[in-house]
């Protein structure tokens, strides 16, 4: 989609059924997914609902099972999935009930028993033109113009899953346009220092992964002396000179540790400011995916609804998250991946780190040329989350084919996104999962040279 580009007539005729069916009903049943976009997008439905004068029963789940498919029908009027559906259009269709899915991920095919809202349907790629959030926000507002003020927690999950990282395209990127002339979003500049609390932002801080300094606060704080900073100072505090010393300590520390430009350009993106809340979209986006990583998504979905104790909550949760995080990374730094021919990979413990440790580790510690896995073994079986960079997938790589087709070859199941996809294969088998992989991931990478 162009800049100032009408949305796609085939996305809206589907919007408008949708609408009709929620104007029909007078109880909605949403499953969402539990990570920061599958909140926000269940906050952005569940508000919307709310003002249109109807009630709602949301769920956020891990993934979408059939039983799952199958209890949320039962006594439904209407069923809305959020952020997961496309790949499930048998069980959803199966069931009988009406329903709306909202998806991002590539679907494996349309349906036209359910209202089925992506992307991907209409040339449009939902990996980095349109998160789930995105397809929701759009929903909501054409339910009701008045929900331009649910911008916010749109694009929460829009930063959420890194699709603000090359700048907005696509349908995010039409939010942004129309919510800038109602006011309602503003674009600031970004660094490679964060926005607010230096010390503890330059802490916490994974997206640069600064070595010496993340989670690391006396490491922070002798960078901020270094830059003529002073410990307790916040990113607006910075004078012209500040801010140039900080940001050039910052990208030398990268560079040394082997970062690429590429990277550096993607930290440095543009931040999405809502007046409204006087809050940023990563700032939101952070706050939920704390809650949906720590098993407190509830809390994160009270959070876009507006509750004050939730957002106390939140920032309680995101402290120990940021903690239990740079634990991990430290870890990882210190004991290094294990090396296949095409892919990396670590175990690791806590399942709700391991989306965060991948990329984390993709993106700063590992070698950027393998894509990176991490397993995490539970009583239902081994979880796995997988990250990538672009310039992979440039070079023929799609993590949610590898995830999709090893899996299923071990007897699990897996998909995603070509950047960042995941898998759950039976215990016993990830060896055998691992070896698939790296061999698909090959071979992948030569049908693109051929
Ligand atoms: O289920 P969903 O699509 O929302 O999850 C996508 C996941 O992939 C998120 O955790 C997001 O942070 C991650 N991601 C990533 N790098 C990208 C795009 C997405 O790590 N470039
Ligand atoms: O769990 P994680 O954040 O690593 O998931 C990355 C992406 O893979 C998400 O979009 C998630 O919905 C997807 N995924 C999937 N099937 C799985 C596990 C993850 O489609 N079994």
């Amino acid at each position: 989609m162009e800049p100032g580009a009408q949305l796609p007539e085939k996305l809206l005729s589907r919007i408008s059924i949708a609408k009709e069916e929620l104007e029909r009903s007078s109880e909605v049943r949403i499953i969402s997914h539990y990570d920061a976009d599958g909140i926000s997008s269940a906050g952005v439905l569940c508000n919307a609902i709310l003002k249109a004068g109807k009630r709602f029963h949301a769920t956020l789940v891990k993934g979408l099972t059939e039983q799952i498919v199958q209890e949320a029908a039962e006594g439904s009027e209407l069923l809305i999935f959020s952020d997961m559906g496309s790949s499930h259009l048998d069980a959803i269709e199966a069931t009988g009930c009406k329903a709306i899915v909202l998806d991002h991920h590539a679907p494996l095919r349309d349906s036209d028993k359910v209202v089925h809202i992506n992307p991907h349907i209409v040339g449009i790629d939902g990996m980095t033109s349109a998160s789930a959030s995105a397809m929701c926000m759009l929903f909501a507002v054409n339910v009701d113009e008045g929900n331009w003020d649910l911008l916010h927690i749109a694009f929460a999950g829009i930063s959420g899953d890194r699709q603000a990282i090359r700048g907005l395209l696509g349908i995010n990127k039409w939010l942004f346009e129309e919510g800038s002339k109602r006011g309602v979003i503003e674009a600031v500049p970004g660094s490679l220092y964060p926005s607010g609390k230096l010390l503890e932002g330059l802490y916490a801080s994974t997206d640069p992964y600064i070595k010496g300094v993340s989670g690391d606060r006396e490491g922070a704080r002798k960078l901020l002396v270094e830059a003529g900073i002073d410990a307790e100072a916040s990113a607006r505090d910075l004078d012209e000179v500040q801010a140039r010393k900080l940001s050039s300590l910052i990208a030398l520390k990268l560079v040394e540790q082997g970062v690429p430009a590429a990277t550096l350009e993607e930290v440095v993106h543009e931040r999405y400011f809502f007046p409204q809340t006087g809050m940023e979209a990563g700032d939101l986006a952070s706050l939920l995916n704390a809650c949906g990583r720590s098993n407190n998504e509830g809390m994160g979905l009270a959070l876009t609804l507006g509750d004050q104790d939730a957002l106390d909550g939140a920032r309680k949760l995101r402290a120990e998250y940021v903690d239990e995080v740079m634990t991990g990374l430290e870890r990882i730094a210190r004991e290094g991946v294990t090396a296949m021919e095409n892919i990396q990979y670590f175990v690791n413990e806590n399942l709700g780190l391991s989306g965060i440790l991948s990329g984390v580790t993709m993106q700063y510690l590992g070698d950027r040329n393998k894509a990176t896995i991490a397993l995490s073994t539970h009583d239902e079986g081994v979880k796995v989350s997988s990250r990538g960079t672009f310039q992979l997938l440039e070079q023929g790589v799609d993590l949610a084919a590898a995830m999709r087709e090893g899996a299923n070859k071990v007897g699990g199941f897996g998909g995603g996104h070509r950047i960042a996809a995941g898998a759950t294969v039976p215990i016993g088998r990830e060896e055998e999962f691992l070896a698939l992989v790296d061999g698909i991931i090959g071979k992948q990478k030569s049908k693109k040279e051929t």
